[in-house]
């Protein structure tokens, strides 16, 4: 097989990837070691910035993410049962949308294979070579057989757990990273939400968030050790723990309902500078994780691969390697701002076990002030909504 690129992963970053080549008339083929349905149904977070819901209308896959997606003007920041609302709309004039990301792949998938694109679900033993030269290679196995695509490029869209990142040379590529000593014990569930917009609520007993998927669908989150077993969490446990958590109201305004996922998430910050090597580029999870608080995880993968087809547009079109020589760069300008949210976003709003009686305080001063002031509260609405791409 032979193809312009190839695309390893069929998360948010080769998914998006692949449609922003194929309208440059590039071409592409992408394979994923998990089956269709299994990514289509494999639940991660739900918050689009106000470009990336753009990008997607662009493609001509924003349909049902304008139908079905809720927009949000603000998010509410609560301390110990008492709220105040940080309003985007006002404050920077732009929304969010909250629609789950395995809405958006399903949605990617869906008009990819009708534009008869190729993905490869199902796949094994991915492994690539000849990275040192114009036509590196990735192998496969599919259905027992083995094949072999030669590329003119590789994306490295594979995710933290990927065989793309380690693939690359030792010495090559440098990691950052911070381990956060607590995760999250997340919730899907038959429910109203508590609240229209979402609810990040720190708290004496730890934070807790109260988000949602639909109207009638309840997405939540409770700070929680980091190795936690959510088995050992009954479903009583977990909504008495969220009611107590949002306050003297909890009793009251939390519906419960049939919890339909459970799931314990470690939380870390990860970057590996650069996201290339020769050939290879890293996209996405591939090469960096926020911690869930600052919703970017998503919206970063896919300003990664947006740099990226612009960079594959100039080489293709009119043979000019500047950008592809700077797309390191560019992602990691963009990725650290991200990196400073999702981590100020994070340590605002956890209690963090090594954490001192100073320390709480300067929290909660911190947290005082991002909710009063209307320049700190700026900020953040300018770094959710999603800072201007360019
Ligand atoms: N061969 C083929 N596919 C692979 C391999 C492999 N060796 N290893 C991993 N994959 C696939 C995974 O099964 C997954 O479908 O690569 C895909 C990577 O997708 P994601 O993990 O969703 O990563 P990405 O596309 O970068 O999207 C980032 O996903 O993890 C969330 O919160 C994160 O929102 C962020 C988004
Ligand atoms: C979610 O809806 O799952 C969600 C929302 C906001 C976050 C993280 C997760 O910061």
């Amino acid at each position: 097989m032979r193809t312009q690129v190839g695309i390893i992963g069929a998360g948010p970053a080769g998914l998006t990837l692949s449609l922003l080549l194929h309208r440059l008339g590039i071409d592409n083929i992408i394979i994923e070691n998990r089956s269709r349905a299994y990514v289509e149904a494999r639940i991660r977070a739900g918050v689009l910035e106000h470009w990336a819901t753009d990008l997607l209308d662009e493609l001509g896959v924003g349909a049902r993410m304008r139908k079905q997606g809720l927009v949000h003007e603000g998010i509410e920041i609560r301390v110990n049962g008492v709220g105040r609302r940080i309003d985007f709309k006002s404050l920077v004039n732009k929304t969010i949308t909250v629609y789950g990301q395995h809405e958006v792949v399903k949605d990617l998938i869906q008009a990819r294979l009708s534009q008869g694109g190729r993905i490869e679900f199902e796949v094994s033993d991915t492994s690539v070579h000849d990275l040192e030269s114009d036509k590196p290679t990735i192998r496969f196995k599919k259905n027992g057989e083995s094949h072999e695509i030669t590329c003119d490029f590789i994306a490295g869209c594979d995710g933290f757990h990927g065989i793309c990142r380690p693939s690359v040379p030792t010495g090559v590529l440098t990691e950052f990273e911070r381990v956060y000593p607590f995760g999250w014990l997340g919730i899907l569930a038959e429910s109203p939400p508590v609240n229209h917009e979402l609810i990040y609520n720190n708290h004496d007993r730890g934070f807790s968030l109260y988000a949602m998927r639909a109207p009638m669908i309840t997405r939540a989150y409770l700070q929680c050790d980091p190795d936690e077993d959510a088995k050992k969490w009954p479903d009583e446990e977990i909504w008495a723990e969220l009611k107590r958590r949002l306050g003297p109201e909890g009793e009251t305004r939390l519906k419960t309902g049939r919890i339909i996922e459970k799931g314990v998430t470690a939380m870390r910050s990860f970057v590996t500078e650069p996201m290339q090597y020769k050939r290879l580029f890293l996209a996405g999870d591939a090469a960096h994780i926020v911690p869930p608080t600052g919703a970017k995880g998503m919206n970063l993968a896919t300003a990664d691969v947006l740099f990226l087809s612009r960079a594959l547009e100039a080489f293709y079109k009119s043979n000019n390697t500047a950008l592809i020589e700077g797309y390191s760069k560019k992602c990691l300008s963009r990725i650290w701002k991200a990196q400073r949210f999702s981590y100020f976003m994070t340590t605002m709003l956890h209690l963090n076990p090594k954490d001192s009686a100073f320390d709480r305080k300067r929290q909660l001063a911190e947290l005082d002030y991002v909710t009063s002031s209307e320049a700190a509260a700026k900020a953040l609405a300018e770094n959710y909504v999603g800072l201007p791409i360019d």
